[in-house]
């Protein structure tokens, strides 16, 4: 795991910051707003889901360990990515869930590949130019 010195940590978005003292869910709501989420997708173990903006990985996971379903886990930041990888290698389900880089405004998948699509405050936090104004705050 990366061991970040003071001076990289100060140069944090406050979403990094979180993620690296070990906070693992990062949207408001927090888990209930997740479980009303779960509820609403119906989501199967035949289902194919997509989490973008999946920080550390504990949607994705939970989705994994408890539907036995394939997650797809995509964050634009490597260091998500990698704690991601790290969490879902803990929990087991690394068989299941799938991280990869990737961009919410430049996803590469078909239109009809997943059943099911979260993104839990990545919209909304999204980085990058092409962000529309109606996104940022
Ligand atoms: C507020 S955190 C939410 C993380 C996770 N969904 C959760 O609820 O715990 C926002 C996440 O969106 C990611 N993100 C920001 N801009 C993105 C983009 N353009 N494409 C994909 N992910 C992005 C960040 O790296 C961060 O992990």
């Amino acid at each position: 795991m990366t061991k970040l010195a003071a001076k990289e940590i100060a140069g944090l978005d406050p979403y990094k910051f979180m993620a690296v003292i070990g906070k693992r869910v990062i949207h408001p709501g927090g888990r209930a707003s997740t479980e009303s989420l779960l509820r609403r997708a119906a989501i199967t173990e035949s289902s194919r889901v997509l989490d973008i903006g999946c920080g550390v990985g504990t949607t994705a996971i939970e989705i994994a360990k408890r539907h036995g379903a394939q997650v797809t886990a995509v964050d634009i930041a490597p260091l998500m990515l990698e704690r991601a990888e790290a969490n879902a290698r803990d929990a087991d389900v690394d068989h299941l869930v799938k991280v990869e880089h990737g961009d919410i405004l430049a996803l590469q998948f078909p239109g009809d590949y997943f059943d099911v699509v979260i993104a839990e405050r990545s919209p909304c936090s999204s980085t990058g130019r092409k962000r529309p104004a109606s996104w940022r705050g």
